[in-house]
């Protein structure tokens, strides 16, 4: 049993962060929000854990956020999940990160559905071990009437490459008649994996990297990047919520003034 002092504190921080919600509703939601998932390997080493451990953990935080994210009415949540990089990890890990996918949606889908939330993927899928490509597909089709919030996994993702297929795909295009100069940003935008989304408004990097590690870099030109130390595995509401402040204080002039 909480002590009444104890109880007043937990109270208080509830109410505290009730109004931070609602404040945060009233100040105007990003459209997109995009975040690299970083810190789960040094998570777990912290805890004498095995690498993985640290995955399993980050993978309870994306169910977290993600309902977080959909209740604040944000309309499209971008998560690295998967980089084209990190193939070049032990391959027990990578073993252990595919099957992640099946086992998430296996735990989370019908609360996904409920939720009305929407399930994607950018990245490359065919490459996929075929059990992961499977729980996505399967995931993409059940969600695909779904209205609500956009999840969309950034999975075997990597925006050099994704840049590059859409550059070739433009050649073939102009081989088969289309003239060079006719080719403008926004419809570069549209041969890139994230053509039916809009670019990010607010980036989140966790674990204290400060970089890009290969993330929508066409996309991200004008995203508000907010960094923080904290690890995914302990990346909590009101984290989420902090950066949602710190965005909507931030003047995004876009080269204005
Ligand atoms: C992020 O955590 C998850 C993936 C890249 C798959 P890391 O596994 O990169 O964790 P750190 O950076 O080693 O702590
Ligand atoms: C970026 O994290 C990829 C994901 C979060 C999926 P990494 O841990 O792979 O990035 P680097 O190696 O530190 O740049
Ligand atoms: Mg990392």
């Amino acid at each position: 049993m909480d002590s009444i002092w104890k109880r007043i504190v937990k109270k208080d921080a509830s109410s505290d962060l009730t109004n931070r919600i609602k404040k945060a509703k009233e100040s105007g939601i990003p459209h997109h929000v995009a975040i690299i998932m970083d810190g789960n390997g040094r998570w777990a080493k912290k805890r004498s854990l095995p690498r993985i451990a640290g995955h399993h953990e980050g993978m309870k935080v994306v169910k977290k956020i993600t309902k977080f994210a959909s209740k604040l009415g944000v309309s499209s949540l971008t998560l690295y999940a998967f980089s084209t990089e990190n193939w070049k990890r032990p391959k027990s890990e990578v073993e252990f990160l595919m099957k992640l996918p099946e086992e998430f949606l296996g735990t989370f889908l019908p609360e996904l559905i409920e939720e009305n939330v929407r399930v994607e993927m950018i990245g490359e899928k065919e490459t996929l071990p075929a059990h992961t490509k499977r729980a996505i597909d399967r995931a993409m089709e059940e969600t695909k009437g779904n209205t609500g919030l956009v999840l969309n996994f950034a999975l075997n993702y990597g925006s050099r490459a994704e840049i590059l297929k859409a550059v070739q795909h433009v050649l073939e295009d102009v081989e088969s008649g289309i003239l060079p100069k006719e080719l403008t940003e926004e419809i570069f935008s549209k041969y890139l994996m994230t053509s039916t989304m809009p670019d990010p408004d607010l980036l989140i990097r966790t674990s204290g990297e400060i970089r890009l590690s290969n993330f929508m870099l066409w996309q991200s030109a004008y995203s508000e990047l907010w960094f923080t130390d904290v690890l995914w595995p302990d990346f909590k509401e009101e984290h989420f919520l902090e950066a949602l402040e710190v965005y909507q204080k931030r003047v995004r002039r876009y080269g204005g003034v």
